[in-house]
């Protein structure tokens, strides 16, 4: 039976709970569909940070790079500098571990999820691909003067050739390979961040060896625009880190909020990091209220990158299944409990694999 060993990082606030849920059903669909996973437990996060002053050490992190994939539930707690232990956690493995791609679906699964007027399913299906390891996410903070009258701060957006060319070849691939209207989309800010043009050049360069794939431009505000105006027009689109980072809160929305989306942190091939796309909620911790269910796409997700796509799509289909008839009465709004939700999860796919 196929073994992954794959490191779990609950992390911070309500990380642990719906990363719990999680679990339990990576264990129920591994059962149903013949596969099994070793897992290891790094207690990361700032609990950790404040008892021990350790962010990720690299002995763990050497460690991490055997696995398959890891799993992450939430980093972030204000008892800790802004970013410190998102920096030496989140941006330790996206760097480290040279996770190019952040993708990140958004897709609607129930109309009455969206907050768009006479949106549905077949409106909002979009896969957004963002850089993950350049711009100004990776540039050094400069400051002169600091504190001073005539302060100036500066971290730059900085583009390489090579950075930028893998993850626009990644979007084609993922463009044509998705097939649903082979359409993919630039999304930069080219006409006020000229440095940005390498983005340009190098995506007009690559699509000459994609004559399949239809391209488009759209600059990030007109995006934003658009997206929450006709959704219906995304298939697959591509940019960098701050834009992706900001327009994927937007698309999280679209499809039914932070409660459901999920992401991938991949670099093809290489270990892999799995995470919902929303922060620890350090409010809502260890009450069991928190909706696990991004959480569990994000099992999902690693699933398919495991190659265990039956497991993918019975997980991603069960959730659809339990919103659709409305047992899941919704996604984030309190109508349940964290551990509920899980349970609903695995009784349901349980269910179902044993009618066929
Ligand atoms: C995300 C988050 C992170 C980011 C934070 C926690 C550093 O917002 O994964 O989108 O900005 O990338
Ligand atoms: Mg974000």
């Amino acid at each position: 039976m196929a073994t992954y060993d794959i490191a779990v990082i609950a992390g911070d606030g309500i990380g642990p709970e719906v990363t719990r849920e999680a679990l339990k059903v990576l264990d129920a669909a591994g059962e149903v569909y013949g596969f099994q996973t070793r897992r290891i437990r790094y207690p990361f996060g700032t609990e950790h940070w404040l008892a021990t002053k350790e962010l990720f050490p690299d002995e763990a992190f050497e460690e991490v790079k055997g696995m398959h994939a890891v799993f992450l539930g939430a980093i972030g707690d204000p008892r800790a500098p802004v970013g410190l232990v998102e920096y030496g956690v989140i941006m330790r493995m996206r760097v480290g571990l040279d996770l190019f791609v952040n993708l990140r679906p958004v897709k609607l699964y129930d109309a009455r999820l969206c907050p768009l007027k006479d949106k549905g399913p077949e409106h909002v299906d979009m896969v957004i691909v963002r850089e993950n390891t350049e711009d100004a996410y990776t540039a050094k903070p400069e400051y002169q003067d600091k504190g001073g009258p005539n302060e100036v701060s500066s971290q730059p957006m900085r583009y390489t050739r090579k950075g930028t060319e893998r993850i626009i070849r990644y979007a084609f691939d993922l463009t044509r390979a998705r097939n649903k209207d082979k359409k993919l989309l630039l999304i930069d800010k080219t006409n006020a961040v000229p440095a940005q043009d390498l983005w340009t050049r190098v995506f007009a360069d690559v699509a000459k060896e994609y004559p399949d794939i239809k391209t488009d431009h759209a600059y990030i505000d007109a995006a934003c625009m658009w997206m929450v105006k006709n959704p219906e027009w995304f298939d697959v689109a591509v940019t960098t880190n701050l834009f992706g980072d900001i327009i994927t809160d937007l698309g999280a929305m679209i499809q039914g909020g932070m409660g459901i989306a999920a992401s991938g942190n991949i670099h093809p091939g290489r270990v892999s990091l799995f995470e919902p796309i929303h922060g620890s909620a350090p409010k809502y911790a260890g009450k069991n209220v928190a909706c696990p269910v991004a959480a569990i796409m994000a099992a999902s997700m690693m699933c398919d990158y495991l190659g265990e796509k039956a497991a993918a799509v019975a997980i991603e289909s069960t959730v659809v299944d339990l919103l659709r008839s409305r047992r899941l009465k919704g996604v984030g709004t309190g109508d349940h409990a964290t551990n509920e939700v899980g349970d609903m999860v695995v009784a349901e796919m349980r269910a179902v694999a044993a009618r066929v």
